[in-house]
């Protein structure tokens, strides 16, 4: 039976897979390692550990902290900073970003050699190229920004979201030239070093568990604040909150994750785009509503300046993954907030425990 490390393994998407996969899989055996630089990723470790996963407190970006792991058939890579602000928002330095997100990769891409073991890496739909999505025109229908119909759009962008045609010239955010950056070193390992590599651009990812940032986990950050009257804001695009964007659920990544750790090397596409797609995006003034008619009224501020990096509209085209893999998303977007609620309702303290005080 397969053998699996998960770097990363007690984030939000990290530990999310390690028991999904332990459901639809029960005789794998799961390994994991975190720094536990995530704020509340430590609430996590027991409960995974009781699930039969040996876990390793160590530093991606350590060469000797792999000494320790076990040979492994696959590693998913869940170990990354998330944030598109990361190393310009004065939180974490440009240089830790990059020894987190990139050099960590390389380590991890060295340990798959040793290991000639498969890599599949969590990439993001920040990888794509900022100004073109910025400059797409958009206009309000109802309480969301749509594209602009019957505008010329560029390559990779339609009504359904961002294909992997879309372009990938930076500017694309620090965060996503780290991504991008491994992931054109995971897939030059694998073709030098004959193991298999897959790369799965993933759009919002959100669920009970995410921690609450508005920088990573802005769904889980909205609906904790919301519940407990926490100040929030519209910021940027008129301040209205009309900026959309699409939520997947990570455990509907583990039938695509079963089918790639059972396929090898040789001809095929490598990277897809994963996301909740056009049938499940929501702009934040939508959000708003559905958590004032969930848990009653409260007032969110504006601020009509856009920060950095932000576009107005982003949705997943994952038809190529349901072409090639027969992968759709399983959870819509109704059950995703739900089960956020109910776990902000479970757990009182979680923007505290995310880090958020
Ligand atoms: N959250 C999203 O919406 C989203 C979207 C697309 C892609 N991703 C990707 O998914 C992955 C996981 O994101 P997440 O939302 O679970 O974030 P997260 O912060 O909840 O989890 C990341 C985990 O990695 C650990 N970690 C960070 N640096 C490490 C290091 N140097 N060594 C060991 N462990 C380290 C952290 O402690 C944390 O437990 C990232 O690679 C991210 O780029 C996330």
């Amino acid at each position: 039976m397969m053998k699996l490390l998960i770097t990363g393994i007690c984030g939000f998407v990290g530990s999310t897979l390690a028991r999904s996969l332990l459901a639809a899989q029960p005789g794998i055996t799961i390994y994991g390692i975190d720094n536990f630089s995530r704020p509340g990723s430590e609430s996590n470790r027991i409960e995974l550990q009781n699930l039969g996963i040996k876990l390793y407190h160590g530093d991606i970006r350590a060469q000797a902290d792999f000494e320790p792991l076990p040979k492994v058939d696959w590693v998913i890579d869940a170990a990354a900073n998330p944030s598109v602000l990361a190393g310009i928002d004065g939180r974490t330095s440009s240089r830790q970003l990059v020894e987190h997100n990139l050099l960590g990769t390389i380590n991890i891409l060295e340990y798959c050699k040793r290991c000639a073991a498969g890599f599949i890496l969590i990439s993001t739909s920040r990888v794509y190229s900022i100004a073109p999505l910025a400059k797409a025109a958009v206009e309000p229908c109802g309480e969301a920004f749509r594209l602009v119909p019957g505008q010329p759009l560029p390559a990779g962008l339609s009504s359904n979201g961002v294909s992997e045609l879309f372009s990938t010239t930076p500017p694309v955010s620090l965060y996503g030239s780290t991504k991008i950056a491994s992931e054109l070193l995971a897939l030059e390992y694998g073709e030098s070093f004959s193991f298999p590599v897959w790369i799965n651009r993933c759009g919002v990812l959100a669920g009970a568990g995410q921690f609450g940032r508005p920088d990573q986990g802005i769904f889980a950050f909205w609906i904790n604040s919301w519940l407990r009257r926490k100040p929030l804001a519209y910021i940027g695009f008129g301040g209205n909150g009309y900026q959309v964007r699409d939520a997947l659920h990570p455990r509907d990544l583990v039938p695509l994750l079963i089918k790639q750790t059972s396929a090898g090397t040789g001809d095929a596409t490598r990277i897809v785009n994963l996301g909740g797609g056009a049938a499940n995006a929501m702009s934040l003034a939508e959000l708003s509503s559905w958590c004032r008619e969930r848990s009653g009224s409260h007032q969110v501020s504006s601020t009509p300046e856009s920060r950095r990096f932000d576009i107005p509209w982003l949705v997943m085209d994952c038809s190529l993954a349901k072409e090639i893999w027969g992968w759709e998303p399983q959870t819509g977007i109704s059950a995703i907030l739900e089960e956020i609620a109910s776990h902000a309702e479970a757990n009182p303290a979680w923007l505290e425990l995310s880090g958020i005080g």
